[in-house]
Parts: C-alpha cells; sequence; structure tokens
C-alpha cells in the first residue's frame, strides 16, 4: 500500500509543486487549500490528486478534515506543512491582525497538524514529517518581522519534534527556500526584488523543482537518518 503523504497549501506554487513531485515518488498525495477553490479544482483534475479545503491556521477546521481525509485516504504517515503566507509591511505599519495571520498560519498550522497525526505516526512506528521554513527565517528580512519570526519558529519546532519523534521511526525535518519564483516572490516590488536577485549567487530566482526534489529526499523510506535538520535550498543567498 502506498504511503499517504499530506501537502498543506499543496494545490499551487511549491506546495503543488511537493505535491506532484510525491505522487510521482509513489505516494498517495492528499493537498488542502485554505480559499482558491477554483485553483484547487484545476490542480486535482489534471493532476489526480484529491483536495480538501480547511484554514490550516484553525485548530478544530484542521480536526474535523483529518478525521474525514483518515477516513477516506488512509492514516496519515508523511506530512508536508507548507501552507504559508506573508503580510509584509515595516513594524511601524504592521497592525495586530498582519502578525497574527502570518504567526497563525505559517507556525500555528504546524503545531495543528503535527498534533493531529503524531500519535498515529508513533503507532506506525513510521513518519516524516517536513516543514517549509525560509532564508528569511534564517537571516530575517527588512518589512517581515512577521514571516521571519514564523519561519524561524518553524526551525526550532522542528528540532525539538525531531527529539520527541526519534525513536518512534518519525523524522522531522525543514527545508529553508530562497526566493523561488512563485506568486508570493512575484509580489514583492519588481525594484526590490532585482535587488535581492542580485545577492543571490546563483544568479537566479528558485524553481518550485528546486524545492520538491529536497521533499522528495528528507521523505524517502530509507532517510531514516536524517533528522532535526534544516536544508538550505536558496541559490547560495545565505550559507548557515
Ligand atoms: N534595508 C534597509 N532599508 C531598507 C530596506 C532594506 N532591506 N528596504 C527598504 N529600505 C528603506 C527604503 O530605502 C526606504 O527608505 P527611505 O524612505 O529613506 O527611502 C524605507 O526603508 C521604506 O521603504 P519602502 O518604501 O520600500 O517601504 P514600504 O513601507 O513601502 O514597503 C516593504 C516596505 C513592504 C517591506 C517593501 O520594502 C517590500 O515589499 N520588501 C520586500 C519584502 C520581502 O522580501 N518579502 C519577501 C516575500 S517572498 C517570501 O517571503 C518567500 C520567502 O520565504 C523567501
Amino acid at each position: 500500500m502506498a504511503r499517504v503523504a499530506l501537502v498543506t497549501g499543496g494545490t499551487r506554487g511549491i506546495g503543488a509543486e511537493i505535491s506532484i513531485a510525491l505522487q510521482t515518488a509513489g505516494r498517495t498525495v492528499v493537498a488542502t487549500y485554505a480559499s482558491n477553490d477554483q485553483a484547487a479544482e484545476a490542480f486535482s483534475k489534471v493532476t489526480g490528486i484529491k483536495v480538501y479545503r480547511f484554514n490550516a491556521a484553525k485548530f478544530e477546521e484542521c480536526s474535523d478534515a483529518l478525521k474525514k481525509i483518515v477516513a477516506e485516504v488512509g492514516p496519515i504517515e508523511i506530512l508536508v506543512n507548507n501552507a504559508g503566507i506573508t503580510r509584509d509591511g515595516t513594524l511601524q505599519k504592521m497592525d495586530r491582525d498582519m502578525w497574527d495571520a502570518v504567526i497563525d498560519t505559517n507556525l500555528g498550522s504546524c503545531y495543528n497538524l503535527c498534533k493531529l497525526t503524531f500519535d498515529s505516526m508513533r503507532n506506525a512506528k513510521f513518519g516524516r514529517i517536513v516543514s517549509i521554513g525560509s532564508v528569511n527565517g534564517q537571516a530575517g528580512q527588512y518589512g517581515q518581522v512577521n514571516y521571519a519570526a514564523a519561519k524561524s519558529g518553524i526551525h526550532g519546532f522542528t528540532k525539538a519534534l525531531a527529539q520527541e519523534g526519534a525513536r518512534f521511526g518519525i523524522t522531522v525535518n525543514a527545508i529553508a527556500p530562497g526566493y523561488v519564483d512563485t506568486e508570493m516572490v512575484r509580489a514583492v516590488p519588481p525594484e526590490v526584488l532585482q535587488k535581492i536577485i542580485a545577492r543571490i549567487p546563483v544568479g537566479r530566482l528558485g524553481k518550485p523543482t528546486d524545492i520538491s526534489r529536497g521533499v522528495v529526499f528528507l521523505t524517502a523510506d530509507d532517510c531514516d537518518f536524517v533528522t532535526g535538520s534544516t536544508l538550505s535550498i536558496n541559490g547560495g543567498q545565505h550559507m548557515y
């Protein structure tokens, strides 16, 4: 039986590429999304991947959805915490809602999904968890105190949970992407983005496949000695 992989925010951007890569690797993939029905339906139609709509930032919604997913598809053995948003602005202009939205979606969702899948992974004596952090969680970024804090939180969360999962065959890792060519990055003002690209030694934005290949590596059945690590995939922008 193929193992079941769940990818939050798995119907668009980097998440969509991760869903496809895991499917290609032989996993039964479930992709979740928060609101864009049209994109999710189109993605599901092209890939055949089942999609489920719920807000990963809300524990109750996650809990209800997980019950349904487990009943319809099976227990989750591979979890990719990819759901993420930006609400950029200097601290001066950042109101509390911008802070809460990013912390709850980018970091709170990791708690929600891990909490709801960890027990069954423990019972199965197998689990693979990969959370998508960011170069901006490692290095900081002007205008992103919320995003940098959430992504940096993911890196700490990963190291702590890795210690709890190790004796149950559960590995917990993070990937810290650099600037990848997605809608999120295209929303950065062009003059700012040009300066950022100029600081990437490889000289280009990342591609979603640069990230998905890392997820396939970290979630492989025999990748059982890599845990608590953060894999930087950033074209050399930040060497950690
Ligand atoms: N360092 C120091 N000063 C900076 C700066 C920087 N990096 N960037 C801007 N400033 C300065 C500006 O020069 C300007 O100074 P003056 O007023 O003296 O000219 C001042 O700060 C205000 O700058 P802005 O006019 O840009 O301010 P704004 O409020 O209009 O916009 C911002 C601020 C929204 C943060 C905008 O600069 C921005 O969008 N920056 C990009 C943020 C970013 O990289 N986001 C990443 C999104 S993608 C992602 O997050 C994925 C991932 O994981 C990598």
